[in-house]
């Protein structure tokens, strides 16, 4: 029997730490860099994971640069394509490179790995022939160079069709889910993922902004009183404004904010990594994407609106 293909699209923080993991366990895994630098040095040398309290581990694991991966992989039907880059980088000119790859011309499934809202729905636009996945994370990753990446926080990863499916997961999940638990990811499959995606957006809508304004790790956000009433003022216009667009109330999603600070108490985030290397933030998908459901339900979204400007000006976006 052929062994499922992994083509990870993006060799960015997540992408490398869960390729470095996969590739671990014995998975088959390809990275997808994007140039041919970054993918020459991932073919050389592997990949280097560091995590806290272990010595760093090179993994070797295959690489290649996007336009030239479908001539090296053929992925089909039981095969999985994930996106891994940032939401800013699904522009129309990715969508072309991704279908003239030819990864997804046989079939393959297509996984996104994004924060933010607004992604699934232009996959499916551009996509509408290759089963479609929404994957959310609560793992904290930092590369720290082209092939080196920290593991900065342990959560949890889970997916599910998109949009939702009526039956529970088809072999195809499953044998992720068992690929996943073999490398020792905590996973679990979902078919409510708008929500689950609603409730990642909750957790970004408010570490993301304000780790990358003050420019301070995740921990210190839930540590310092100031900057803890500044999480519970925007935590709580946001859900109301999430709430209000769709999301089912899943408990005390205040403290399950405090726990992932806590979680990734080390973790620089995604926002504030991006603000300090001069690089375009994810803020209109996040905070800007919650700002645009106010509008539809017919809200005010002034804090949203206000760190959306406040990272705008920090950043390139
Ligand atoms: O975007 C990020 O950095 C991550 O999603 C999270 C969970 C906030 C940890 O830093």
């Amino acid at each position: 029997m052929m062994r499922m293909q992994i083509i990870i699209v993006g060799a960015g923080s997540l992408g490398l730490m869960y390729a470095a993991r996969l590739a671990g366990s014995g998975a088959e895994v390809m990275l997808a860099a994007r140039g041919e630098k970054q993918a020459a040095s991932l073919r050389d040398g592997g990949i280097c994971l560091e995590e806290a309290g272990l010595q760093s581990r090179r993994y070797p694991v295959m690489a290649t640069e996007l336009d030239k991966a479908g001539a090296g992989m053929q992925p089909g039907a039981d095969d999985w394509i994930w996106l891994t880059v940032k939401q800013s980088h699904l522009t129309d000119a990715f969508m072309d490179k991704l279908r003239l790859s030819g990864l997804l011309a046989r079939g393959a499934s297509l996984l996104a790995l994004q924060n933010g809202i607004g992604h699934m729905e232009r996959l499916q636009s551009h996509f509408p022939e290759n089963p479609l996945y929404a994957a959310v994370t609560t793992e904290g990753a930092l590369r720290t160079a082209d092939t080196r990446v920290r593991y900065t926080g342990h959560g949890v990863f889970t997916f599910g069709k998109w949009p939702k499916a009526a039956e529970d997961g088809d072999k195809t999940q499953k044998m992720l889910l068992e690929t996943l638990h073999a490398a020792g990811i905590e996973a679990e499959l979902s078919n409510d993922m708008g929500n689950r995606i609603y409730q990642k957006l909750l957790i970004n809508a408010v570490i993301n902004p304000l780790t990358a304004i003050h420019g301070i790790p995740n921990g210190i956000l839930a540590e310092d009183p100031g900057l803890r009433q500044e999480m519970a003022d925007l935590h709580a216009e946001s859900e109301k404004i999430l709430l209000a667009a769709g999301m089912t109330a899943a408990g005390d999603s205040w403290g399950r904010l405090l726990q992932v600070c806590r979680q990734t108490a080390n973790n620089e985030s995604s926002m504030l990594g991006d603000v300090k290397a001069g690089r375009l933030t994810e803020i209109d998908w996040i905070n800007g994407g919650i700002s645009s459901l106010a509008k539809r339900y017919g809200l005010l979204s002034p804090l949203n609106d206000a760190v959306t400007n406040a990272v705008k000006s920090l950043s390139k976006s």
